[in-house]
């Protein structure tokens, strides 16, 4: 059985023995394969222009999965997910959490930086989204927190608005991994008005998580 069904079917039936453990495990065969295979990969344009692939960074067993956008600048220089400056306000709300960045997983739609920071393209992402359907499937996160308009409205597959989608908890895929919708760093950072919003969003998740299992 797949490892996300198990786990819901787990969860499902109270028990949370087999995920505590789990979460010490190392990174297994299929993860470390997927890396490799993203590391090489040539599916869109953006292979072209690229330094490196952005794989992700974190607990490969961790509850928590943040998914932004695409790596930006900094991020295609160290490889790393969400180093910039939207990076630091991201990991300070999540210490504001309690949350530690290595105790989370932290990935994108995208792997590959769009040139200039334009917007992900519909055949970028389709081709990319693959690859975080599987690090979704193998992590098995308990909450994915979806950060800006292209994340959210990627893992829901709808158009509407972030200001909309923000506020509740959705379900996520057939194991119903739920699912809040927060605003972009980014955005944050030009309009800090929001951050008491995005601070909201981020106590919402964590009730979610907490209802799902204690601790
Ligand atoms: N913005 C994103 O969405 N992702 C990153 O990794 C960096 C900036
Ligand atoms: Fe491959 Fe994704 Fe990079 Fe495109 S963005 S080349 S699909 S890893």
């Amino acid at each position: 059985m797949d490892p996300a069904r198990r786990a819901h079917y787990l969860d499902a039936l109270g028990i949370d023995a087999y995920r505590s453990r789990s979460r010490r495990k190392a990174p297994d065969a299929s993860w470390e394969a997927l890396r490799s295979e993203v590391a090489v990969c040539v599916k869109c344009r953006l292979c072209e222009t690229r330094t490196q692939t952005v794989f992700g960074v974190g607990d490969p067993h961790a509850r928590w999965l943040i998914v932004g956008e695409a790596p930006g600048a900094e991020e295609d220089r160290r490889g790393e997910p969400f180093v910039g400056r939207a990076g630091q306000l991201l990991d300070s709300m999540l210490r504001a959490l309690g949350l530690a960045r290595d105790t989370v997983f932290i990935a994108n739609i995208l792997k590959c930086r769009p040139p200039g920071n334009r917007d992900p393209k519909p055949e970028e992402i389709a081709a990319c989204l693959p690859y975080l359907m599987r690090q979704i499937a193998s992590i098995a996160p308990d909450i994915i927190l979806a950060v800006g308009r292209i994340s959210a409205q990627t893992l829901l597959g709808t158009d509407v608005p972030v200001a909309r989608l923000r506020g509740r908890v959705h379900q996520f895929g057939p194991s119903g991994t739920p699912l809040v919708v927060t605003y972009h760093p980014a955005y944050l950072l030009r309009s800090p008005g929001e951050k008491r919003k995005a601070w909201e969003d981020l106590k919402l998740a964590r009730s979610a998580i907490d209802g799902r299992r204690a601790g």
